[in-house]
């Protein structure tokens, strides 16, 4: 598809030709009658290009062009002048205008300005591409922050230590699986197995005989001997995940399991040695959970050997231009895309969002937009909803309002929206109820508990 051109200009004669010229050409043009017109445009559309009187009544071009500088960039912008106006095209440029055209001017003088911009744009953009290409990271893990650095170290650190007890802490979707993967694929137990439980799939009873395997004839389903996790892992790893999760009888088993290096089936009576490393994940604060009683204290000191954070992608945002450009990478492979990459105001707004659900939103966000771009490069208004601060539309999510990032206080937007709709209704109880959507009694309770009459 095309790029939009923004053709801003007070006289309609210059709107007009410069427009009919540009649509002959296959670009999609807006047109803005004055400057404040066009900086309104410029919030709901994303131009690839404008160009922008520089005599406007109002708002200037001048004023238009700094107050477009300040929010993007690379934004191109050519600005047209009145015959002489050097002096003004001079300070254009200086503002950073890609060309100017003085009045009266050829229709294909300007069409090539505007081609010549584009492919310059183009070109820009192929550069930072390239440049963001270095891969940074370690294996699959992708990372160029202060704290993902730190964190390779101490992966590094681990690749010659056979057996190391590690505990990953971080919030969901921080990228934990992924590093007690990379742990085991660069360790020297590399060759052997890596196995997995998620300690909250399964009830306890289960659990048990997963992890430590069973006897035949323990338990009345228990129709031959199975052998556990432990047992599978032995000479490899084993991550539990979730350990957080993990019910208080089963943390005592699987401390006396660690702490004396062997373990029985359920319902046998033999020793087995332990011969697992252990690593354990958890989106919780174990520490927190020690103290609220939920998780045993002395499991957690036993594991927590090699203690490792992942950080939240809100405080690494370093990393969102690399991950952005590797999941870009992935994508396009995968749909048989060439998205080429993501604009600068969109790339600032990724890196504002605060990923509650860290990089696997991030990917899924990333994966959401490259499937519906009907373009090759990401922009703002590319974005899902929520990320560009809009309500989300009812009906998607069933709720038109987004929780701000700093939260609210939902008594006092209750409180509020009910004062509003009375006012709006006169007083008008059934109309009122009805605006908010809730029942008159429900309404009167809100007046009573709100104090409004
Ligand atoms: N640094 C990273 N580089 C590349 N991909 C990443 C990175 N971190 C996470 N991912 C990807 O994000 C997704 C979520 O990561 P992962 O499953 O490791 O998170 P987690 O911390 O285990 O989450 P949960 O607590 O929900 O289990 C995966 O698809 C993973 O490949
Ligand atoms: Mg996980």
């Amino acid at each position: 598809m095309a790029e939009t051109i923004l053709v801003c200009d007070d006289e309609e004669l210059i709107r007009w030709s410069l427009g009919e010229q540009l649509r002959g050409e296959g670009y999609p043009v807006v047109e803005a009658v004055d400057g404040r017109d066009c900086l309104e445009k410029l919030r709901t559309l994303a131009p690839a290009l404008i160009f922008l009187d520089l005599k406007m009544p109002e708002v200037d071009g001048m004023t238009v062009l700094r107050t477009i500088r300040e929010q993007d960039a690379d934004l191109p912008v050519i600005v047209i002048t009145a015959h002489g106006g050097v002096e003004s095209a001079i300070e254009a440029t200086r503002l950073g205008a890609s060309a100017y055209l003085q009045k009266p001017f050829d229709l294909r003088e300007a069409s090539m300005a505007a081609q010549k911009a584009l492919e310059d744009q183009r070109l820009k953009r192929e550069v930072t591409y390239l440049r963001s290409r270095q891969p940074t990271g370690y294996g699959e893990i992708v990372g160029d922050s202060v704290a993902m650095r730190k964190l390779f170290d101490t992966l590094r650190r681990l690749e010659t230590i056979d057996a190391p007890t590690v505990l990953l802490q971080g919030e969901s979707g921080s990228g934990k699986d992924l590093v007690a993967r990379a742990i085991h694929r660069r360790g020297p137990r590399r060759a052997r197995p890596f196995m997995e439980i998620d300690c909250t799939a399964l009830p306890e009873p289960l659990i048990e005989s997963e992890l430590f395997g069973h006897e035949r004839g323990a338990f009345t389903d228990a129709k031959a001997t199975k052998r556990g996790l432990f047992e599978a892992a032995a000479g490899g790893m084993l991550f539990l995940d979730e350990i957080g999760e993990l019910p208080l009888g089963m943390q005592s088993r699987l401390l006396r399991a660690l702490e004396n290096r062997k373990f029985r089936r359920v319902g046998g009576v033999a020793d087995i040695p332990l011969d697992a490393a252990i690593i354990a994940a958890t989106n919780r604060d174990l520490r927190g959970e020690v103290k609220a009683g939920r998780f045993r204290e002395d499991l957690f000191f036993r594991l927590h050997v090699v203690p490792i954070e992942v950080p939240p992608l809100r405080e690494r945002v370093e990393d969102i231009p690399a991950l952005v450009q590797f999941f870009l990478d992935k994508f396009n492979r995968s749909f048989n895309r060439e998205v080429r990459g993501v604009s600068a105001r969109a790339m600032e707004r990724l890196q504002q969002w605060r990923w509650p659900g860290n990089v696997r939103e991030l990917r899924n966000v990333l994966e959401r937009t490259i499937i519906l771009l009907p373009h090759d490069l990401i922009d703002l208004p590319d974005l899902p909803a929520e990320l560009r601060g809009e309500p989300a539309r009812s009906g998607t999510v069933g709720c038109p309002f987004v929780l701000p990032d700093e939260g609210v206080d939902l008594e006092q937007v209750d409180r509020g929206l009910t004062e509003q709709a009375l006012t709006r209704t006169s007083g008008n109880q059934s109309a009122a109820a009805r605006l908010l959507g809730i029942s008159r009694y429900a309404l009167r309770y809100r007046m009573e508990k709100f104090g409004l009459k």
